[in-house]
């Protein structure tokens, strides 16, 4: 007897959020391959679709519910085109937090499966189509996960996250994290450098350690020992072929001697830095519960660009937390000017359900945070053009990622993380060239080779 020919099932992912999400969406297509999953582009077509969500603003949690929406017609429509069934999966932080209400206010939904618990999704899978057990996965346990994850990565190009830590125990009171991503937690030291020896073999020239806390980063060492992420760092450098780190997300209060000192020691540490300080104002930092004031953050800024001049600095700013006022908002506007940032993510407070800041009184005006967003946002631009024209002229090592739209154009990144642009260079991929930059664009350099390279 002939034995049927077994037709790949196709996975649509969409993710939302952090790279954190990136990164685990990743994983969740590396875990279902065995099972026959193949990656499609589009849902429309899809067997198996999963929305990894976003629950840290309102905006971001709400895009969930009207995307089920349109997954029910387009599943309609499948069947009716006799396209088999599709599988709806709801994943990531909104599932953590709302996982019972999706699945009352959703019964399109098959599966919930909240961040830690990825590992069990052939399972719930299987329990889904005999249409019994539990569909619902929301467990807390880091290690399970990560143990259960096998090295095995599939790799788009030179550039990969790594998860190193999950959690956070800050508790600022705007922000659902430590609800939804639970306490800090640090993968093994081993256990980060298989999967970084796995990602150089497989052509990966620079790794973006992930954390929410990164920077709080404690895990086992091979001498049983708690490393620090700078420790760690340093042995990942001397990975063959990992010529580039970075980290992010960090906390001001978790940035160690040892990790401010290996800005100026470590080469592979990019000269990039994502440093969130939320606000300016002492009351305000006071009330969101960081733990810091403003004198201490800037004194952090000023030791780590002693180690490394040349830093370039990125922030997250909240505007209309509740009882802001406009000397507050001054207050985060002259931050900004005295720190000077490469980049920033600005945000308007989002009241967010069970946070104590949702409850405080005060609540700022809808009308109050669009003006101030608007005016940190132009702060901002300016000064991130005024970093990138400190560039041109100079000449950066880039390394590139991706082809360019027009001819032998090519895309790398700066040290800065800018994007830069250049022509007849697209047979340089996964290479690390010195560019020489020469213009500004939207959101970019433009550079140009300083001689024709050799591939
Ligand atoms: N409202 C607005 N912005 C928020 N962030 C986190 N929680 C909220 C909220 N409730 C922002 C912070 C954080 C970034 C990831 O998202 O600036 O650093
Ligand atoms: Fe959220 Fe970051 Fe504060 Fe943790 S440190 S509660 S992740 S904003």
């Amino acid at each position: 007897m002939n034995s049927p020919v077994r037709t790949p099932k196709k996975l649509h992912i969409k993710t939302y959020g952090c790279q954190m999400n990136v990164y685990d969406s990743e994983r969740m297509a590396d875990i279902l391959r065995p099972l026959g999953y193949e990656m499609a582009e589009t849902s429309d077509d899809a067997d198996l679709v999963v929305l990894n969500t976003c629950h840290i603003r309102e905006k971001a949690s709400e895009k969930v519910y009207s995307e089920i929406g349109r997954l029910k017609e387009q599943r309609g429509e499948k069947e009716a085109r006799g396209g088999g069934r599709m599988t709806i999966a709801i994943a990531g932080c909104v599932a953590q937090a709302e996982g019972q209400e999706i699945m009352n206010r959703a019964p399109a939904v098959d599966l919930v499966v909240g961040p830690q618990a990825y590992h069990q999704l052939p399972e719930l899978i299987a329990r889904t189509t005999r249409m019994k057990g539990e569909r619902l996965a929301a467990d807390f346990a880091p290690d399970a996960k990560f143990d259960a994850l096998t090295a095995e990565r599939t790799v788009t190009g030179p550039t990969a996250f790594l998860t190193v830590q999950e959690g956070c125990d800050k508790f600022c009171t705007f922000c659902v994290v430590p609800y939804t991503r639970g306490a800090e937690w640090s993968r093994p030291v081993a256990s980060i450098l298989e999967e970084a020896k796995a990602l150089a073999a497989k052509g990966v020239r620079e790794v973006t350690l992930l954390g929410q806390n990164v920077n709080a980063y404690n895990g086992t060492g091979g001498d049983g020992q708690p490393s620090t992420l700078a420790k760690l760092m340093y042995a990942l450098a001397e990975i063959d072929g990992i010529d580039r780190l970075r980290y992010t997300t960090s906390h001001p209060n978790d940035m160690g001697d040892d990790l401010i000192a290996a800005h100026g020691g470590l080469a592979a540490l990019m000269p990039y830095l994502h440093l969130p300080v939320q606000s300016g104002s002492d009351k305000i930092l006071r009330a969101m519960n960081r733990k810091h004031g403003r004198a201490a953050y800037i004194d952090l800024i000023g030791r780590i660009k002693a180690a490394r001049p040349d830093l370039a600095l990125s922030g997250d700013f909240i505007v209309g937390f509740p009882g802001e006022t406009d000397k507050d908002f001054d207050d985060t506007l002259d931050l900004v000017r005295t720190v000077g940032y490469a980049s920033a993510f600005t945000f308007k407070y989002s009241p967010r359900p069970g946070t104590p800041a949702a409850s405080m009184p005060n609540q700022v005006p809808e009308a109050v945070m669009d003006d101030r967003l608007q005016r940190l946002n132009a702060l901002i631009v300016e000064q991130q053009q005024a970093f990138k024209e400190t560039l041109v002229g100079q000449v950066l090592p880039v390394l590139f990622e991706k082809r360019g739209r027009y001819g032998r154009q090519a895309i790398g990144r700066s040290p800065y993380l800018q994007s830069v642009f250049v022509e007849d260079a697209d047979h340089l991929m996964g290479q690390i060239v010195p560019v020489r930059i020469t213009a500004l664009g939207n959101n970019s350099l433009q550079g140009a080779l300083l001689a024709p390279v050799e591939a």
